[in-house]
């Protein structure tokens, strides 16, 4: 047959391990799942114990890439230290016959959130703010296990039916006390749309940098659009480095989102890292106070506001704040030599 060949002990048709193809005798190749720049999915049956699981390959033109095996040696590695109901669980990570590696993940049954936006174009912030607190709370886990992901985007999250969040994809995250190099190199492949400004300029990505990701997330999520998008990759890159993410407003006239919610995903895509939360805890606590204040409308009361000038090109909160103390300060001046006349 056309396209079909045998690769030690698994058959390929296409460049895809074909259906009912047998991975080491222990794993059986069910259907395709999903498809990523450093990864092909499969659904999969453990044969003795009748467990479904999903495969993760590398991609065809990457089998052989030593920084792409790197990558999911690493991603097994990480994915190793974390035990949490809303992260990916790993089983195994190993090589088939001819040598090419396998990452064996716990099956999750659901979309993506990149499938149900594709869908639904964006979600109530009733719906909402119960993922987003799912993905924060993870997060809160991962980095005191010393994890960064660093690609916190909407294909990286499965929501099951009841709307249960599994967080995939560590396979550019840093590792605390690892030599950072190998992931630097994988953060600017693919989209830039959920880039930081830090990852633009190849600076040190921290727990921070999560914070902006999920930001840039919610954003998507809340009003159907991606904050500073270009129209190349390196205009993206530019105006995530020197604009402040416009009000929901300006992107999405009939935005109905509460004024709280929206103070709290303007607070993570801040520019500067030190003016975001500073920690997935403190945006967690934030985004729990909109719901305990009943009905995310009036009574929310997140410790952020929304900062005045985040509507305009360039200018950020402490430049405002700095304007009005200029005002202030010639007022007290003009008083101070009318009351000497
Ligand atoms: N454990 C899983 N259960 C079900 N589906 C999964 C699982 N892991 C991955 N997928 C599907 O496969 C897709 C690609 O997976 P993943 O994000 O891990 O690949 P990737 O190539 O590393 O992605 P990227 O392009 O973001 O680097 C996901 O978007 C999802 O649709
Ligand atoms: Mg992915």
């Amino acid at each position: 047959m056309a396209g079909t060949m045998q690769i030690a002990d698994m058959t390929i048709v296409n460049a895809q391990p074909a259906q009912g193809a047998s991975l080491g005798g222990t794993y059986e190749i069910m259907k395709p799942l999903g498809k990523g720049a450093m990864g092909c999915v499969f659904k999969a049956r453990h044969r003795l114990m009748n467990r479904m699981v999903a495969v993760k390959f590398l991609p065809e033109d990457l089998s052989s890439d030593l920084l792409a095996i790197k990558r999911l040696e690493r991603e097994a590695e990480t994915l190793a230290r974390l035990d949490h109901p809303n992260i990916v669980s790993t089983y195994d990570f190993r090589c088939n016959g001819s040598g090419a590696p396998y990452l064996v993940l716990e099956y999750v049954e659901g979309r993506t959130l990149a499938e149900i936006l594709a869908e639904e174009g964006c979600l109530p912030a009733s719906r909402a703010i119960g993922i987003f607190k799912q993905i924060a709370s993870a997060m809160e886990y991962a980095h005191q296990q010393g994890v960064v992901h660093r690609d916190l985007k909407p294909q990286n999250i499965m929501i099951s039916a009841e709307d249960e969040v599994k967080i995939l994809d560590f396979g550019i995250a840093a590792l605390k006390n690892h030599v950072q190099k190998l992931t630097a190199e994988g953060e600017i492949c693919g989209t830039p749309h959920y880039l930081s400004p830090e990852q633009c300029t190849r600076e040190m990505a921290d727990n921070r940098t999560d914070v902006y990701c999920l930001g840039v997330l919610m954003f998507k999520v809340l009003t159907g659009k991606v904050p500073l998008v270009g129209k190349s990759f390196y205009e993206t890159m530019n105006r995530r480095m020197t604009e402040d993410a416009p009000r929901f407003r300006r992107v999405a006239p009939d935005s109905n989102v509460p004024e709280a919610l929206e103070a709290i995903v303007l607070e993570c895509v801040k520019r500067n890292h030190m003016e975001r939360y500073q920690s997935m805890q403190s945006l967690f606590d934030d985004l729990d106070r909109c719901c305990l204040s009943g009905g995310l409308d009036n009574g929310a009361k997140p410790r952020v506001k929304l900062p005045k000038g985040a509507a305009v090109k360039g200018r950020n909160g402490s430049s405002v704040v700095l304007a009005l103390v200029s005002v202030v300060a010639l007022v007290l001046c003009i008083l101070a030599i009318m009351c000497r006349i």
